[in-house]
């Protein structure tokens, strides 16, 4: 087996793990969520769930990989607990279902890249998204993301992941920042300034099962986490790292992304359309974004600036995706990273065939990975790392920190209990809201 790689700079690591959780999640359903689900009430209980159950998991997820220095599923064998690798098991299957169908959105990134240039989406939006979405050129587009996808994973960790983040990261935030600036100056950004930024308390109180497994189930996926997409790249990290500074560097960072993002959806939504969409599916941010695009002077270098943003931010988000399972097969048989990956990537694009073929499909996808997947692995996870492994976890969590015992006592504590309870929870409702969407249950029956 050939020798494992190791980031080259601590700056490599938090920017490939950036790169990772700043993705689609941040850019186009981050908004979009927000809309739908009460604007600034989402924000609050989004925010909430981020740096309270988001962060302390995180954590978790880094002292496994950095201590086990092996990927998501020998990470458990590694530090004793062979029973648990099936906690691994469920993250690389998370990671490969959720690869598949955000390979898909990205093709459709690709496509709405190409209508900018040749103003395809001028005429009718609507129409546009219908073409793209589903059907032969979505196959096509997907398979040519995941093409990009593979090259970069195939490349390796240093040559391939580090590098490709170093340049898409800062290119994020400089393209975005620019885009903020400039819709700022439309007529009637104001609004969507508002809109986004006041609260209505009453909307949390009154609406608790709708907003919350949404907005946690939220904080997971934009932070990269119940996957092992984070145990895997923290397994490359020195020892010397301070795993808590790292981790509020990227949740911070992250926050900032997802945010500057409604600073750049909002006022252009209500400069054009003067309100957001009602309907929050997969379609309406493509939808409505690009029907805006059309109309607003210099619309199409906006549209291009933002669909590039995010095509950036999705690829190095499905780099991290991929690492899971690659990095499994990789340690497990020894086999060269780059037939593994390659492989890897074909067995995902076919899975995602269905997704790019019927946008219902992608829903279904999409939500047994939030409702389900996501808040069970992370259940496991910290239940693991809270009761199961004993104190090497909370010890590793000091290693080349300077936060102190004190803070990694409280950390342990707060997974231990507080954690396990807001997550059991958001996983009984999202469950319920799965039944509901079945047909199974006909109404909701706790906190209908
Ligand atoms: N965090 C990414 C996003 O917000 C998605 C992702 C989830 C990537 C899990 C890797 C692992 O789009």
């Amino acid at each position: 087996m050939s020798e494992r790689e190791t980031w080259t700079s601590r700056v490599g690591f938090i920017l490939a793990a950036v790169g990772s959780a700043v993705g689609l999640g941040n850019i186009w359903s981050f908004p979009f969520q927000t809309a739908t689900n009460g604007g600034a009430a989402f924000l609050v209980v989004y925010l909430v769930a981020v740096f309270l159950i988001g962060f302390p998991v995180m954590l978790g997820e880094f002292v496994i990989g950095r201590r086990s220095e092996r990927n998501a599923v020998e990470a458990f064998r590694a530090l004793g607990f062979g029973e648990w690798s099936i906690v691994g098991g469920l993250g690389v299957l998370s990671s490969f279902v959720t690869l598949a169908f955000y390979s898909v959105v990205g093709g459709w990134v690709l496509s709405y890249i190409v209508g900018s240039v040749t103003g395809g989406y001028l005429g009718d939006a609507g129409a546009y998204f219908g073409t793209v979405s589903a059907g032969p050129i979505a196959v096509a587009a997907h398979a040519v993301f995941m093409a990009l996808t593979v090259a970069i994973v195939a490349l390796g960790v240093t040559d391939g992941i580090e590098r490709a983040t170093k340049l898409m990261v800062p290119a994020i935030f400089v393209l975005m920042g620019g885009l903020a600036v400039w819709v700022s100056t439309l007529d009637g950004a104001g609004e969507g300034y508002a809109y986004y930024l006041s609260p209505d308390v009453g909307v949390i109180t009154g609406d608790l099962a709708g907003i919350v497994p949404p907005a946690v189930g939220q904080a997971f996926f934009t932070l990269s986490l119940g996957f092992g997409a984070m145990i895997a790249y923290s397994s490359y990290l020195g020892r010397d790292d301070s795993l808590p500074a790292d981790g509020s560097a990227i949740v911070v960072v992250n926050t900032l992304v997802a945010l500057l993002a409604g600073f750049v959806v909002f006022p252009v939504l209500f400069a054009i359309e003067g309100s957001i969409p009602e309907s929050g599916g997969a379609g309406t941010a493509f939808t409505a974004l690009a029907g805006a695009f059309s109309q607003i002077p210099g619309g199409r270098a906006i549209g291009l600036g933002f669909f590039i943003v995010l095509l950036l931010a999705a690829l190095s988000s499905s780099i991290s995706l991929l690492e899971v399972s690659t990095s499994f097969v990789a340690d497990r048989t020894g086999y060269d990273r780059v037939p593994t990956a390659v492989g890897l990537g074909v067995l995902v694009a076919l899975v995602g065939i269905p997704t790019a073929l019927d946008t219902g499909v992608l829903g279904w996808y999409n939500d047994v990975v939030f409702n389900l997947l996501l808040p069970l692995s992370v259940l496991f996870i910290s239940l693991f790392v809270g009761w199961v492994a004993d104190d090497q976890l909370a010890a590793e969590l000091n290693l080349g920190s300077s936060f102190g015992n004190g803070f990694s006592t409280v950390w342990l504590w707060w997974i231990r209990i507080v954690i396990p309870v807001a997550i059991g929870g958001t996983l009984l409702l999202g469950i319920q809201s799965l039944l509901v969407k079945a047909g199974v249950l006909a109404a909701p029956i706790v906190l209908g």
